[in-house]
């Protein structure tokens, strides 16, 4: 879980944030959208601590971990592959650095009394944190986004861009962090590794918060929106399709000021449970099964974007006849299709 309490954030004149409070909670997956420059990326800095409010507060409770997708490619030039996957793990990746430096003592004879007890503090701590799967469950996230074995022990610097992407996506992930944010993770993934990333996320237990342009993503893995808009941040249950339907939904009910609020009620009704029906995924029908029961009009806001389209104006209204067809045939493959 993480929340923010009060949080606002202005650059100059222009105000990014003012007065969110909001609470992201384990076992779904958020999806963050708003305009472009909006501030989504920012506002997930400000969730890492990365950037500091100017007012207001993070929270997250004591002892999680938040992990990041990072954006720098070249961060980890001088790195093996592997070990760029378990830094994902700050506190983990510390301890083995510190444990590999003291045996090396060891080795050299020239090791304390001092460096054995705290040899037997950080192999404890090595084991709370799971340290002995580390490097196999490093290798399976790595091998499940299609970097294969071969590569586990390359540097970072001799990958090419859609692998090394791959390599810090897998950083992100690795060792079951209660907070993932990811910024754009689509961005250079092949088909495959989306796939991939679509099913991981279904089946991760904690809390998601995830920024992209990709439609089809954002509504194969997210179960709410949070949306950027007015400086504020107004969650929705649902995919992005469905907050997307129904804020135009609000739109056009809001300025058709002649329809009744009953009647604008049942269309509403209607429409949540025409797009329940179509819940594929169990996060997805859950959510959607709580927001029938309580969602009113109210709650639903029109958006302040708008999106740009390219409109084909007809000269003339379409007649009732647009084709006809007379004695078509059609094989395929030998087999009549049309007759
Ligand atoms: N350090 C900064 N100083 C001034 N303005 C900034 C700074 N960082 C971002 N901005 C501005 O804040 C706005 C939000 O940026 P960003 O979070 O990247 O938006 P988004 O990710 O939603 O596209 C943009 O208008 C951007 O120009
Ligand atoms: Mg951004």
């Amino acid at each position: 879980m993480i929340s923010t309490t009060n949080v606002s954030l202005r650059y100059g004149k222009r105000v990014l944030f003012e007065d969110v409070t909001v609470k992201f909670l384990p076992g779904n997956v958020y999806g963050l959208i708003g305009a472009n420059g909006a501030g989504k990326s920012t506002f997930l800095k400000i969730l890492s601590g990365e950037i500091e409010p100017n007012t207001g507060s993070v929270e997250m409770p004591a002892g999680q971990r938040l992990a990041v997708l990072k954006q720098n490619q070249f961060a980890y030039d001088d790195q093996q592959v592997l070990a760029t996957v378990i830094q994902g793990h700050q506190q983990l990746s510390a301890v083995m650095k510190e444990k590999d430096a003291l045996y090396a003592k060891y080795d050299l004879g020239t090791a304390t009394d001092a460096d054995g007890e705290r040899l037997g503090v950080l192999e404890g701590e090595f084991a709370d944190m799971s340290g002995w799967d580390a490097e196999y469950q490093a290798a399976e996230l790595l091998s499940g986004l299609g970097i294969t074995e071969d590569k586990h022990y390359s540097l970072m610097s001799d990958l090419g861009a859609s692998e090394k992407v791959r390599v810090l996506l897998a950083q992100a992930l690795f060792g079951n962090p209660d907070v993932l944010l990811l910024d754009e993770p689509t961005n250079n993934l092949d088909a495959e590794s989306v796939l991939w990333l679509e099913n991981f996320l279904d089946n991760f237990e904690n809390t998601v918060i995830v920024v992209s342009h990709d439609r089809h993503f954002l509504d194969a893995v997210c179960n709410y929106m949070a949306d950027l808009d007015f400086s504020k941040i107004t969650m929705y249950p649902g995919n992005y399709s469905f907050w997307y339907e129904s804020s135009q939904l609000a739109l056009r009910q809001r300025q058709d000021v002649n329809k009744k609020t009953e009647d604008k009620r049942k269309e509403l009704e209607e429409f949540v449970r025409r797009f329940s029906a179509n819940a594929s995924k169990s996060k997805q029908a859950t959510s959607r099964q709580k927001l029938l029961q309580k969602l009113t009009l109210e709650e639903i806001k029109p958006s302040s974007r708008r999106y740009p389209y390219i409109a084909f104006k007809p000269e003339r209204e379409a007649g009732n006849q647009l084709l006809s067809v007379d004695g078509v045939t059609k094989l395929v493959d030998g087999h009549p299709v049309l007759k």
